[in-house]
């Protein structure tokens, strides 16, 4: 059976007319939900406490928040003082952020539970358990991140960019490492966006300069086919031809590395990798597979979707 239909050839075909590419890559995820920020963020902290990392950090930054800045906004309620934001395209609208502002204040004031599998079937990485994390967003920490004044400075930094020791920055679109200071942030991350990334490598290689020594990178990602074949792998059967003709002229759409080189370009960027959560799926018969494909691993074929977490060595 065809992995493609007809219509996904013609959806790219017709991003070569003027103003349908943006129109195309409008959609950009789960960020327009508080809850689902909320659950992300929250998701990142407990991997990551699991994994024996800090969940402390000052400076942050986010690759595609999407739709608003929740998950970053997440962060700065649990006592992160900067979040840097870099999107490939502007989708995030300022009064929607505003509003899961307050949303999300309620559930941390609340403790809320971590939305688990029931609401969000989706999303990853999943949890054993999803209980408020009250071991790493103690008291104390939850008192002084969410104290009036930080808030009123999160309110207006939100507005103006920096109050008080709050800063809050959105830079869409981004190609330019630059844009951080060298070594400066504890805490890079990513939900549902390395798949979408057009230079990997280069990617990888503007976190590890922006990261301090020691600093931790979390990256959900996910290898899926995201609708553009039949199968959750059928992207692997498409040839670069029809591929092209799929992706049309959209400036990004998946790149369809498998988890192998994910892992390989952040050890190429330098990065030491310290833990891997991998999701599996059945794998596709390697008859299937397109030639460019053939020699992935058994384990890169039935490897659906992964948190990765990644440190950059101390000197
Ligand atoms: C599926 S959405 C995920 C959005 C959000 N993280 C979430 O969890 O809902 C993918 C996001 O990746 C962004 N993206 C694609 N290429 C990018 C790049 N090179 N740098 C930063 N963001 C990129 C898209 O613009 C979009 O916001």
């Amino acid at each position: 059976m065809q992995q493609v239909r007809p219509v996904t050839f013609l959806k790219g075909l017709a991003t070569f007319i003027p103003g349908v590419a943006r129109f195309a890559c409008r959609s950009s995820g789960g960020t327009d939900s508080a809850r689902y920020c909320y659950s992300v963020w929250m998701r990142h902290l407990v991997a990551l406490k699991s994994s024996g990392l800090a969940t402390c950090f000052s400076r942050v930054a986010e690759l595609g928040p999407g739709d608003s800045f929740g998950i970053g906004l997440s962060a700065v309620l649990t006592g992160v003082d900067e979040y840097n934001a870099f999107d490939a395209k502007s989708h995030a609208v300022a009064e929607k952020n505003g509003e899961i502002l307050e949303e999300l204040i309620g559930l941390f004031q609340q403790r809320e539970p971590i939305p688990d599998s029931d609401e969000f079937p989706q999303v990853s990485p999943q949890l054993e358990q999803y209980e408020f994390p009250s071991d790493i967003l103690t008291d104390d920490i939850l008192k002084a991140a969410l104290h009036p004044n930080r808030l009123a400075d999160v309110r207006q930094a939100l507005e103006h960019e920096e109050s008080g020791n709050i800063r809050i920055r959105y830079v869409a679109p981004w190609d330019d490492s630059s844009l951080l200071e060298l070594e400066s942030i504890d805490l890079v991350f990513s939900q549902a966006v390395m798949e979408h990334v057009e230079n990997v490598p280069g990617s990888y290689q503007a976190l590890y300069a922006w990261l301090k020594s020691g600093g931790i990178m979390s990256h959900q990602i996910d290898y899926k086919s995201h609708g553009l074949a039949r199968d959750w792998n059928g992207h692997w059967t498409i040839s670069d031809l029809q591929w092209k003709i799929i992706k049309g002229n959209r400036p990004y759409l998946i790149n369809r590395h498998p988890h192998s080189a994910h892992v390989a370009m952040m050890k190429e960027a330098g990065f030491q990798i310290v833990g891997e959560n991998k999701i599996q799926l059945p794998p596709l018969s390697r008859a299937a597979l397109d030639h460019r494909y053939l020699d992935l691993s058994d384990g890169d074929l039935e490897t659906s979707g992964a948190t990765l977490q990644a440190v950059k060595p101390g000197r």
